[in-house]
Protein backbone atom coordinates (compact mmCIF):
# COMPACT_ATOMS: atom_id res chain seq x y z
CA UNK A 1 0.00 0.00 0.00
CA UNK A 2 1.84 3.57 -1.00
CA UNK A 3 2.02 5.66 2.00
CA UNK A 4 -0.62 8.42 2.81
CA UNK A 5 -0.43 11.87 1.11
CA UNK A 6 -0.49 13.37 4.51
CA UNK A 7 -0.74 11.82 7.80
CA UNK A 8 -1.28 13.54 11.49
CA UNK A 9 -0.21 11.77 14.43
CA UNK A 10 -1.53 13.18 17.86
CA UNK A 11 -1.02 16.72 16.57
CA UNK A 12 -0.86 19.95 19.08
CA UNK A 13 -0.64 23.43 19.44
CA UNK A 14 -0.48 26.20 21.81
CA UNK A 15 -0.11 29.89 21.43
CA UNK A 16 1.24 31.90 24.67
CA UNK A 17 -1.13 30.93 27.29
CA UNK A 18 -3.73 29.34 24.94
CA UNK A 19 -3.86 25.67 23.93
CA UNK A 20 -5.41 25.80 20.23
CA UNK A 21 -5.10 22.43 18.79
CA UNK A 22 -4.54 18.97 20.67
CA UNK A 23 -4.19 14.78 19.90
CA UNK A 24 -5.56 15.67 16.33
CA UNK A 25 -4.94 12.24 14.56
CA UNK A 26 -6.00 11.75 10.21
CA UNK A 27 -4.89 10.55 6.85
CA UNK A 28 -5.34 12.10 3.65
CA UNK A 29 -4.58 9.11 0.90
CA UNK A 30 -3.02 10.29 -2.33
CA UNK A 31 -6.10 11.65 -4.31
CA UNK A 32 -8.50 12.37 -1.74
CA UNK A 33 -9.92 15.10 -1.03
CA UNK A 34 -11.27 16.42 2.86
CA UNK A 35 -12.68 19.23 4.25
CA UNK A 36 -11.87 20.78 7.76
CA UNK A 37 -15.30 22.37 8.92
CA UNK A 38 -15.14 24.25 12.32
CA UNK A 39 -16.24 26.92 13.81
CA UNK A 40 -14.15 30.83 13.67
CA UNK A 41 -11.13 30.58 15.90
CA UNK A 42 -11.28 26.38 16.34
CA UNK A 43 -7.29 26.40 15.38
CA UNK A 44 -8.68 25.46 11.18
CA UNK A 45 -5.83 28.39 9.84
CA UNK A 46 -3.58 27.34 12.33
CA UNK A 47 -3.68 23.30 11.48
CA UNK A 48 -2.89 24.35 8.07
CA UNK A 49 -0.12 26.58 8.84
CA UNK A 50 1.25 23.48 10.90
CA UNK A 51 1.08 21.16 7.93
CA UNK A 52 2.45 23.42 5.47
CA UNK A 53 5.51 23.57 7.84
CA UNK A 54 5.29 27.65 8.40
CA UNK A 55 4.34 26.72 12.36
CA UNK A 56 6.85 24.60 14.59
CA UNK A 57 4.62 21.70 16.13
CA UNK A 58 3.70 21.50 19.49
CA UNK A 59 3.36 18.15 19.94
CA UNK A 60 2.82 15.24 17.56
CA UNK A 61 3.86 14.03 14.16
CA UNK A 62 2.84 15.37 10.51
CA UNK A 63 4.06 13.39 7.80
CA UNK A 64 3.70 14.28 3.69
CA UNK A 65 4.18 11.58 1.57
CA UNK A 66 6.22 9.61 4.24
CA UNK A 67 8.55 12.37 5.50
CA UNK A 68 8.41 14.20 8.41
CA UNK A 69 7.36 18.69 7.76
CA UNK A 70 10.06 20.76 9.29
CA UNK A 71 9.38 23.63 6.86
CA UNK A 72 7.57 24.91 3.66
CA UNK A 73 8.24 22.08 0.89
CA UNK A 74 8.08 22.34 -3.16
CA UNK A 75 5.67 19.51 -3.07
CA UNK A 76 3.15 21.48 -0.96
CA UNK A 77 0.96 24.23 -1.96
CA UNK A 78 -1.32 26.60 -0.18
CA UNK A 79 -3.92 29.35 -0.60
CA UNK A 80 -4.14 31.64 2.39
CA UNK A 81 -7.64 32.88 4.20
CA UNK A 82 -5.80 36.45 3.19
CA UNK A 83 -4.36 36.77 -0.54
CA UNK A 84 -0.70 36.87 -0.52
CA UNK A 85 -0.38 38.60 -3.64
CA UNK A 86 2.74 41.10 -4.64
CA UNK A 87 1.43 43.92 -5.25
CA UNK A 88 3.62 45.28 -8.77
CA UNK A 89 2.66 42.33 -10.60
CA UNK A 90 -0.07 41.58 -12.54
CA UNK A 91 -2.79 39.08 -11.63
CA UNK A 92 -0.88 36.80 -14.11
CA UNK A 93 2.32 37.33 -13.40
CA UNK A 94 1.36 36.27 -9.44
CA UNK A 95 -0.23 33.52 -10.93
CA UNK A 96 3.45 32.62 -13.01
CA UNK A 97 5.16 33.38 -9.68
CA UNK A 98 6.40 30.27 -8.67
CA UNK A 99 7.60 29.21 -11.99
CA UNK A 100 8.96 32.66 -12.28
CA UNK A 101 11.20 32.29 -9.26
CA UNK A 102 12.63 29.17 -10.25
CA UNK A 103 13.78 30.75 -13.80
CA UNK A 104 11.34 32.68 -15.83
CA UNK A 105 8.04 31.29 -17.18
CA UNK A 106 8.04 28.80 -20.27
CA UNK A 107 5.34 29.88 -23.01
CA UNK A 108 3.56 26.79 -22.37
CA UNK A 109 2.96 27.51 -18.37
CA UNK A 110 2.13 31.11 -19.71
CA UNK A 111 -0.51 29.37 -21.59
CA UNK A 112 -1.78 26.82 -18.64
CA UNK A 113 -1.50 29.97 -16.33
CA UNK A 114 -4.10 31.96 -18.66
CA UNK A 115 -6.12 29.29 -18.71
CA UNK A 116 -5.97 29.11 -15.10
CA UNK A 117 -7.70 32.51 -15.00
CA UNK A 118 -10.06 31.70 -17.15
CA UNK A 119 -11.54 28.58 -15.80
CA UNK A 120 -11.93 30.56 -12.50
CA UNK A 121 -13.57 33.22 -14.39
CA UNK A 122 -11.06 36.12 -14.52
CA UNK A 123 -9.33 36.05 -18.17
CA UNK A 124 -10.42 39.57 -18.82
CA UNK A 125 -8.76 40.31 -15.29
CA UNK A 126 -5.56 38.83 -16.49
CA UNK A 127 -3.53 42.40 -16.22
CA UNK A 128 -5.05 43.82 -13.70
CA UNK A 129 -2.87 44.89 -10.53
CA UNK A 130 -3.46 43.20 -6.98
CA UNK A 131 -5.08 46.84 -6.36
CA UNK A 132 -7.16 46.80 -8.88
CA UNK A 133 -8.82 43.07 -8.05
CA UNK A 134 -11.12 42.51 -5.21
CA UNK A 135 -10.84 40.17 -2.37
CA UNK A 136 -12.23 37.21 -3.92
CA UNK A 137 -10.49 37.81 -7.30
CA UNK A 138 -7.61 38.26 -5.41
CA UNK A 139 -8.47 35.13 -3.82
CA UNK A 140 -8.95 33.01 -7.22
CA UNK A 141 -5.39 34.27 -8.02
CA UNK A 142 -4.11 32.51 -5.22
CA UNK A 143 -6.08 29.64 -5.83
CA UNK A 144 -4.69 29.07 -9.93
CA UNK A 145 -1.34 30.11 -8.65
CA UNK A 146 -1.24 27.11 -6.32
CA UNK A 147 -2.46 24.86 -8.99
CA UNK A 148 -0.16 25.84 -11.61
CA UNK A 149 2.75 25.29 -9.32
CA UNK A 150 0.81 21.58 -9.30
CA UNK A 151 2.10 20.24 -6.33
CA UNK A 152 0.68 16.91 -4.36
CA UNK A 153 -0.72 18.09 -1.83
CA UNK A 154 -3.56 20.84 -1.89
CA UNK A 155 -4.31 23.25 1.38
CA UNK A 156 -6.62 25.56 1.12
CA UNK A 157 -7.74 27.95 3.80
CA UNK A 158 -11.88 29.66 3.24
CA UNK A 159 -10.44 30.00 -0.15
CA UNK A 160 -13.88 31.29 -0.98
CA UNK A 161 -14.78 33.06 2.51
CA UNK A 162 -14.73 36.31 0.77
CA UNK A 163 -17.49 35.79 -2.33
CA UNK A 164 -20.76 36.28 -2.56
CA UNK A 165 -23.06 32.67 -2.33
CA UNK A 166 -23.56 32.33 -6.21
CA UNK A 167 -19.88 33.20 -6.96
CA UNK A 168 -18.98 30.88 -4.21
CA UNK A 169 -21.05 27.59 -5.37
CA UNK A 170 -19.77 28.23 -9.01
CA UNK A 171 -16.13 28.70 -7.91
CA UNK A 172 -16.55 25.45 -5.49
CA UNK A 173 -18.12 23.62 -9.03
CA UNK A 174 -14.75 24.60 -10.79
CA UNK A 175 -12.84 23.71 -8.35
CA UNK A 176 -14.43 20.00 -8.51
CA UNK A 177 -13.72 20.35 -12.25
CA UNK A 178 -9.95 21.08 -12.05
CA UNK A 179 -9.91 18.43 -9.20
CA UNK A 180 -11.07 15.71 -11.15
CA UNK A 181 -8.87 16.36 -14.18
CA UNK A 182 -6.02 15.82 -11.86
CA UNK A 183 -6.83 14.56 -8.66
CA UNK A 184 -4.57 15.33 -5.50
CA UNK A 185 -4.76 15.04 -2.04
CA UNK A 186 -6.30 18.13 -0.50
CA UNK A 187 -6.75 19.53 2.96
CA UNK A 188 -9.66 22.23 2.58
CA UNK A 189 -10.73 24.43 5.33
CA UNK A 190 -14.15 25.86 5.47
CA UNK A 191 -17.03 26.65 7.84
CA UNK A 192 -19.77 26.54 4.86
CA UNK A 193 -21.43 22.62 5.20
CA UNK A 194 -22.37 23.19 1.75
CA UNK A 195 -19.10 23.72 0.67
CA UNK A 196 -17.83 20.68 2.05
CA UNK A 197 -20.52 18.35 1.35
CA UNK A 198 -19.83 19.79 -2.74
CA UNK A 199 -16.38 19.28 -2.62
CA UNK A 200 -15.19 16.82 -0.38
CA UNK A 201 -14.45 12.88 -0.12
CA UNK A 202 -14.39 13.13 3.68
CA UNK A 203 -15.66 15.70 6.58
CA UNK A 204 -13.26 16.20 9.57
CA UNK A 205 -15.29 18.49 12.11
CA UNK A 206 -13.37 20.25 14.72
CA UNK A 207 -14.84 21.43 17.92
CA UNK A 208 -12.42 24.27 19.59
CA UNK A 209 -10.99 25.19 22.45
CA UNK A 210 -8.89 23.47 22.06
CA UNK A 211 -9.79 22.41 18.55
CA UNK A 212 -9.98 18.29 18.37
CA UNK A 213 -11.67 16.23 15.89
CA UNK A 214 -15.49 15.16 16.83
CA UNK A 215 -16.36 13.82 13.39
CA UNK A 216 -14.65 12.00 10.35
CA UNK A 217 -17.17 10.63 7.78
CA UNK A 218 -17.32 10.02 4.22
CA UNK A 219 -19.43 12.19 1.94
CA UNK A 220 -20.67 8.87 -0.43
CA UNK A 221 -22.76 11.52 -3.28
CA UNK A 222 -21.85 10.55 -6.78
CA UNK A 223 -19.60 12.69 -8.74
CA UNK A 224 -19.64 15.18 -10.42
CA UNK A 225 -21.95 17.05 -8.22
CA UNK A 226 -24.08 20.15 -9.29
CA UNK A 227 -26.00 22.34 -8.20
CA UNK A 228 -28.93 19.62 -8.08
CA UNK A 229 -27.15 17.62 -6.02
CA UNK A 230 -27.73 19.99 -2.87
CA UNK A 231 -31.20 19.02 -3.31
CA UNK A 232 -31.06 15.37 -3.16
CA UNK A 233 -32.18 13.63 0.07
CA UNK A 234 -28.53 12.20 0.54
CA UNK A 235 -26.99 15.54 0.70
CA UNK A 236 -29.64 17.29 2.35
CA UNK A 237 -29.58 14.46 5.27
CA UNK A 238 -26.06 14.73 5.73
CA UNK A 239 -25.77 18.26 5.75
CA UNK A 240 -28.37 18.54 8.61
CA UNK A 241 -26.83 16.02 10.90
CA UNK A 242 -23.88 18.18 10.30
CA UNK A 243 -25.12 21.06 11.41
CA UNK A 244 -26.74 19.56 14.14
CA UNK A 245 -22.99 18.62 15.48
CA UNK A 246 -21.62 21.98 14.73
CA UNK A 247 -24.25 23.47 16.52
CA UNK A 248 -23.55 21.53 19.54
CA UNK A 249 -19.49 21.69 19.11
CA UNK A 250 -19.70 25.44 18.52
CA UNK A 251 -22.23 26.51 21.02
N1 LIG B 1 -0.25 34.56 16.13
C1 LIG B 1 -1.10 34.27 17.11
N2 LIG B 1 -0.81 34.52 18.41
C2 LIG B 1 -1.67 34.18 19.40
N3 LIG B 1 -2.86 33.60 19.20
C3 LIG B 1 -3.21 33.34 17.93
C4 LIG B 1 -2.36 33.65 16.81
N4 LIG B 1 -2.98 33.26 15.67
C5 LIG B 1 -4.16 32.73 16.06
N5 LIG B 1 -4.31 32.76 17.39
C6 LIG B 1 -5.44 32.23 18.19
O1 LIG B 1 -5.53 30.84 17.95
C7 LIG B 1 -6.90 30.43 17.84
C8 LIG B 1 -7.12 29.74 16.51
O2 LIG B 1 -6.98 30.66 15.44
P1 LIG B 1 -7.12 30.21 13.93
O3 LIG B 1 -6.24 29.04 13.68
O4 LIG B 1 -6.88 31.41 13.09
O5 LIG B 1 -8.65 29.75 13.89
P2 LIG B 1 -9.65 29.62 12.62
O6 LIG B 1 -8.83 29.63 11.38
O7 LIG B 1 -10.37 28.31 12.85
O8 LIG B 1 -10.60 30.76 12.71
C9 LIG B 1 -7.73 31.69 18.02
O9 LIG B 1 -8.15 31.73 19.35
C10 LIG B 1 -6.76 32.81 17.73
O10 LIG B 1 -7.09 33.96 18.47
MG1 LIG C 1 -8.88 30.78 9.74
Amino acid sequence: MSSPALSLDGVGFSFPGRQVLAGLSFNVAPGEFVAVLGPSGGGKSTLLRLIAGLLPLGAGRVLVRGTPVTGPRQDVGMVFQKATLLPWRTALDNVLLPAGFRRGASPAERTRAENLLAAIGLADSANYYPAQLSGGMAQRVGLARMLLHDPDLLLMDEPFAALDAMTRERMALVLQKLWQERPRAAVFVTHSIQEALLLADRVVVLAHSPGRIVADWPVPLPRPRAPETMATPEFNELALKLRRLFDEVAA
